[in-house]
């Protein structure tokens, strides 16, 4: 490596507008130079989830604001670029249009090629960004639209090895909490709740852990704590605070078994096929769980593996991981033409059979 790479990502997949300069320096190592994330939670309250239409008309307009302050924060002009790197799937598709748009309109002004980038390896990678962590490395992405074991073992060379058949955690536990009237995002408030409660008051099912595979499903948690909850208003006319927790510490225990015991089958299934204990990277707002993180640290140490997380603004939707992720993909010769196309569904592991359902942050990929 003798020169340096300067390299502008956007991102506008779901409800994040997101623009970021990141630079490998020429000792090979990685900086991010500016990372500007503007949140839609706001236009979005008021309706309980994020409406497509909303969503794709604040990233048209807000993009170019994201691309002058990351520029801005980086103190470099569009001169100073080598390349732009753009989400361009999957995710909810009039705001992966916004953002390719923009990206393209940035190419053909300046010159500097394009480079689509997969969101989800934008995720994946982010460990890679973050800790500097060798290929391959088994990595678990959970967040409020993803969830799925993946081995990394190329910018785009991945293999699922399993993910949820209907709803990701985030949703669950976002799910949850609206069920009992606790605050949008869930997990947050969940997680509080969960604190003060008992796990073991209430039975909650474990899905899928009668299956070998890395495959999850969390749908069924939300229908139990419905019946739960109906049955305890049926019977008492209402909700204590100390019912609400113990609802929530049953919920979020039944998550934590079940990412830690599917966790266990996805190391099991990579040392079936690779010699040496993999590194284990988990990314996405779930990870911002303490009991998922402390479950999945203490799986990891038994099995001798090294756990790494990133900080949460990178585990969580952010454009510096598009800037990576492209980064690597442009020094592997990758380029896009203006003939790049934004992609609602683009699985990262193609061979794989597609997941099922289609999340509230859009297809699943
Ligand atoms: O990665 P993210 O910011 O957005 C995408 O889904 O792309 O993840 C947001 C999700 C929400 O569903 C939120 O409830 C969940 O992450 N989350 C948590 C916690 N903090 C955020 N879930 C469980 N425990 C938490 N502490
Ligand atoms: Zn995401």
């Amino acid at each position: 490596m003798t020169q340096s790479l300067t390299i502008l990502g956007l991102e506008s997949s779901c409800d994040d507008t997101a623009a970021a300069v990141v630079r490998r320096e020429a000792d090979g190592s990685v900086r991010i130079l500016s990372s500007i994330v503007f949140d839609q939670a706001d236009l979005h309250r008021a309706y309980g989830g994020v409406v497509p239409e909303i969503a794709a008309r604040a990233h048209a307009e807000k993009l170019d604001h994201c691309v002058r302050d990351a520029l801005q924060h980086a103190d470099l002009g569009l001169g100073d670029l080598d390349a732009i790197a753009v989400t361009a799937g999957p995710g909810l598709i009039g705001g992966v249009i916004s953002g390719v748009m923009c990206a393209k309109g940035l190419a053909a002004a300046t010159g500097l090629p394009l480079i689509g980038v997969n969101h989800l390896a934008g995720h994946a990678l982010t460990p890679r960004l973050t800790d500097a962590i060798a290929y391959p490395y088994l990595m678990l992405l959970v967040s409020g639209g993803h969830c799925q074991y993946l081995i990394a073992r190329g910018a785009e060379d991945f293999s699922r090895l399993g993910g949820t058949i209907d709803d990701a955690p985030g949703e669950a536990f976002d799910k949850t909490a609206r069920l009992l009237g606790l605050p949008q995002p869930g997990g947050p408030a969940v997680q509080q709740e969960a604190a003060s409660g008992d796990a073991r008051r209430f039975r909650f099912p474990r899905p899928l852990l009668d299956r070998d595979d890395c495959n999850l499903s969390f749908s069924g948690l939300k229908t139990a704590l419905m019946r739960l909850r109906d049955q305890l208003i049926a019977e008492k006319g209402g909700l204590t605070r100390q019912d609400r927790a113990d609802l929530c510490a049953g919920f979020q225990a039944a998550v934590v078994d079940v990412l830690g015991e599917k966790t266990k089958r996805a190391l099991q299934i990579y040392l079936q096929e690779n010699p040496a204990v993999p590194t284990v990277a988990v990314a996405g707002g779930v990870a911002a769980n303490t009991a998922i993180r402390h479950r999945l640290e203490t799986i990891c140490a038994d099995f001798g593996a090294a756990f790494t997380a990133p900080p949460l603004a990178l585990c969580t939707d952010n454009a510096a991981m598009i800037a990576y992720a492209g980064m690597e993909r442009f020094e592997a010769g990758a380029r896009d033409g203006m003939d790049l196309s934004a992609r609602p569904r683009w699985p990262l592991d193609q061979s794989s059979p597609a997941m099922l359902g289609s999340g509230k942050k859009g297809a699943k990929a």
